[in-house]
């Protein structure tokens, strides 16, 4: 059973271990103290939300929200680095050693004109923070002030990520190849949600956000009069048995037990009521819980058009517009952190206000740093009637319970710090 000299060290490591360990015990005494303290930041936090609310930016076009991000940073005597994918940022705060943990903040706002009616609405036309990215962002800018009042009490290093262009763009993707993960181990985000009230949380282990891609096909076939239509090829016929056949590709070749989507959400074909068009366009999304079943649904989606199209003597070019809206993978939560969220979560705010995330098949694209290095992102609750926030993101009705801040705030801080003092290397012996 070993070499016997092994034995005593390995006693030796896990006393150690488990010393080290011991020193940092957390109850919720300890969490209650940092809510504290969040809460009395809640003026500033509210006063930068409402900054980034009326001032919305859309993807890789975030200057000036980035450059409050950097202000407030300065102020706080907080260093960072700038750029990563051209208008983020990534702050440090702690040793600079490991171990190292990541929290990230997406900054992008909706192209969406905001209809609530308040003080503090969007000062620009069709641009609207209509997904609570101003809020992830402040919440994060609220965990980088606690964390760097609180730098004596964890080892290790705390990155936070205020990353562009969520929105469609694949920002995480490019802050990933510049480099923004700096050899972090894990990491943690959130995302706003008006389904569970403020002051709750939601996780889930395993995929619950989907993957996501977009398509488009033009089918070309020849124009004539309608009232000789073996003269023309008609590619609305042919549009019209493609839109079908793909619907197909879920009912007949997905396991019913794993939850795919494929929505055709435009077709435009002809203008006139007795002329056949040359040619029809269609486009739409595809969803899957796995990244592996998105490609393979891309690759089906791709051989229906065209075999669809050849078959009514038409010819179809696809185009899955990885350029304007890359594809992104499924968010997959890792069963250790999801634990640990579950357990920090229920010291800060109850127990019984930690719920079960429901699965989605919207797309975020933290799922490329959940590609990586092990993620886990939760939901944190918006939901309160007395203010109104009961509208789902992308709702040009959409509004938020400023009194999340605080609670976003304090939530990063706890997560980040426990997971640091938890998770020391064991060469400290
Ligand atoms: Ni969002």
């Amino acid at each position: 059973m070993g070499c016997p000299i092994f034995v005593p060290i390995l006693l030796l490591w896990v006393t150690c271990v488990l010393a080290i360990q011991g020193e940092y015990e957390y109850d919720q005494d300890y969490a209650s103290q940092i809510l504290r303290l969040a809460k009395k930041d809640k003026d500033w936090l509210v006063s930068i939300r409402r900054k980034i609310h009326e001032n919305p930016e859309l993807r890789f076009e975030e200057h000036n929200t980035s450059t409050l991000i950097r202000k407030e940073l300065d102020t706080l005597g907080i260093s960072y680095d700038f750029p990563f994918a051209k208008t983020g940022l990534v702050a440090q705060i702690g040793s600079g050693s490991r171990p190292i943990v990541a929290l990230r903040a997406d900054i992008d706002a909706l192209p969406l004109q905001e209809l609530v009616d308040w003080e503090h609405k969007s000062k620009i036309d069709g641009k609207m923070h209509g997904c609570g990215h101003d809020a992830h962002t402040t919440m994060l800018l609220g965990a980088a002030k606690l964390l760097n009042q609180r730098k004596d009490k964890f080892k290790g290093t705390v990155r936070l990520l205020f990353q562009p262009a969520e929105e469609g763009g694949a920002g995480a993707s490019h802050m990933i190849k510049e480099g923004a993960l700096g050899g972090a181990e894990a990491i943690f985000g959130m995302h706003v949600d008006f389904t569970i009230p403020t002051g709750s949380i939601a996780t889930i282990s395993g995929p619950f956000v989907a993957a996501v891609c977009f398509f488009e096909a033009k089918i070309e076939g020849k124009g004539g009069h309608a009232a000789g239509p073996h003269t023309a090829v008609d590619p609305i016929i042919a549009a019209s048995f493609t839109m079908l056949a793909l619907q197909q590709l879920i009912s007949r070749e997905t396991d019913p037990l794993q939850s795919q989507v494929l929505s055709v959400t435009y077709v435009r074909g002809g203008t006139a009521l007795n002329v056949i068009p040359s040619y029809v366009e269609l486009g739409g999304t595809l969803r899957s819980l796995t990244t592996e079943g998105l490609i393979q649904l891309q690759q089906r989606v791709k051989e229906v058009i065209e075999g669809q199209a050849a078959v009514h003597r038409c010819t179809a070019y696809v185009n899955m517009k990885e350029e304007d809206y890359p594809a992104y993978p499924a968010c997959v939560n890792d069963l250790t952190l999801h634990q640990h969220v579950e357990r920090v979560g229920g010291l800060l705010l109850g127990p019984e206000n930690v719920k079960v995330s429901s699965k989605v098949m919207a797309g975020d694209d933290f799922a490329f740093y959940q590609e990586v290095i092990p993620g886990c992102m939760l939901n944190i609750g918006i939901r309160n009637e007395k203010v109104g926030s009961v509208y789902s993101p992308h709702s040009p009705h959409f509004f938020l319970d400023e009194d999340v801040l605080p609670i976003g705030a304090a939530l990063h801080t706890t997560l980040a710090e426990t997971y640091l003092n938890e998770h020391q290397p064991s060469v400290m012996l």
